[in-house]
């Protein structure tokens, strides 16, 4: 019998390439905000704020969940820094109710977390380098990390990079189909050249967060790709594959943005313990933009395949 997972955050990003990388292997109880996507696989939703506590320990007893993947957040930088409160009450209350829940059942816990977490000076992250926030976001981010491992016995933080990638399942917050729209429609495309990343596809990440729901390894691990390029790079390389000029990717400096909260400058994560830890291999950029792209073959070919 499939084992079973409750998953926050479906219809989001991250949580669309877990529920469709699950199938077959667990029973996945997807819970969500807004409406959830419509989608035909066989699986369990439920639609409730998360910072309904009563709610929450009701869907935790009925799913008896085997494993949890924490994704849902309020994950929109600028938005976290004009609404500090609301940020905490969703990313720190929120993972510590939860893991009040799996602590209570020893219930093995993963959460999404960020780079976000480290102020960017250093670069090349590793696990046992010390946070330093530099924005709303990433404090409370910290301060859901350490909620989790300070009460979660079988608690996982996992720290993910810049993700990138087409909507696996629904929409999700994807800034490479944005960018994708942008281009097809000749406008620029505005990406920051002091931001430096290691980014990871969705595919990937979905495909290791269930690895990790299946395992007993608990503290933090760094989930990134294995190049490291500034943001504007990255985009000049997509846009090339993608077979447009990379005259319409324009370079920025995030930092110099009036208005805007502080990102890290260098958040680069090594990735060294994943590889070390993991089946699932931690893509180089051309090998995460073919993975990205052959799915979207694939689904689009199985979509025309079913309107004829
Ligand atoms: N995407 C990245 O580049 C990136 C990088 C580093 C870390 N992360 C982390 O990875 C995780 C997943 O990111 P993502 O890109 O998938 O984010 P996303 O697309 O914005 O998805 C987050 C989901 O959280 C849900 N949510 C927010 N507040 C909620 C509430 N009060 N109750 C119930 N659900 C709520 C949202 O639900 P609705 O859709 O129903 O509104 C949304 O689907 C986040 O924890 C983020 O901090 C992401």
């Amino acid at each position: 019998m499939s084992k079973r997972l409750l998953l926050t955050g479906y219809g989001g990003f991250v949580a669309g390439s877990i529920v469709w990388q699950a199938r077959g292997d667990w029973d996945v109880h997807a819970l969500s905000l807004t409406e959830p996507p419509s989608r035909s696989d066989g699986f369990t939703s439920y639609q409730f704020d998360l910072r309904d506590a009563e709610q929450l320990r009701k869907v935790f007893d009925a799913a008896r969940p085997d494993a949890v993947i924490h994704t849902a957040a309020l994950a929109d930088i600028d938005y976290c820094e004009r609404h500090p409160e609301e940020a905490v009450e969703i990313n720190v209350g929120v993972t510590a109710s939860l893991a009040t829940l799996c602590r209570d059942a020893d219930t093995r816990m993963i959460l999404c977390s960020t780079d976000s977490v480290f102020d960017g000076v250093k670069g090349r992250y590793t696990e046992e380098d010390a946070p330093n926030p530099i924005n709303t976001y990433a404090e409370t981010k910290i301060r859901a990390e350490q909620s989790l491992l300070g009460a979660v016995n079988k608690g996982l933080v996992t720290r993910l990079s810049l993700v990138m990638g087409l909507p696996v399942l629904g929409a999700g917050n994807s800034f490479l189909a944005k960018m994708q729209n942008a281009l097809e429609a000749s406008r620029e495309v505005l990406f920051p050249e002091n931001e430096i990343r290691t980014p990871v596809d969705v595919l990937t990440l979905g495909r290791a967060l269930l690895e990790l729901a299946a395992m007993d390894c608990t503290g933090i691990v760094h989930l990134a790709g294995s190049t490291r390029l500034n943001r504007y790079e990255m985009a000049c390389r997509i846009a090339e594959r993608l077979g447009f000029s990379t005259d319409l990717v324009v370079p920025t400096d995030s930092n110099a943005m009036a208005g805007r909260a502080k990102r890290p400058n260098d958040a680069s994560l090594d990735n060294s313990k994943a590889r070390s830890l993991l089946k699932t291999p931690m893509c180089n950029l051309d090998e995460a933009l073919d993975l990205i792209f052959q799915l979207k073959e694939e689904q689009d070919h199985g979509n025309s395949r079913n309107q004829t």
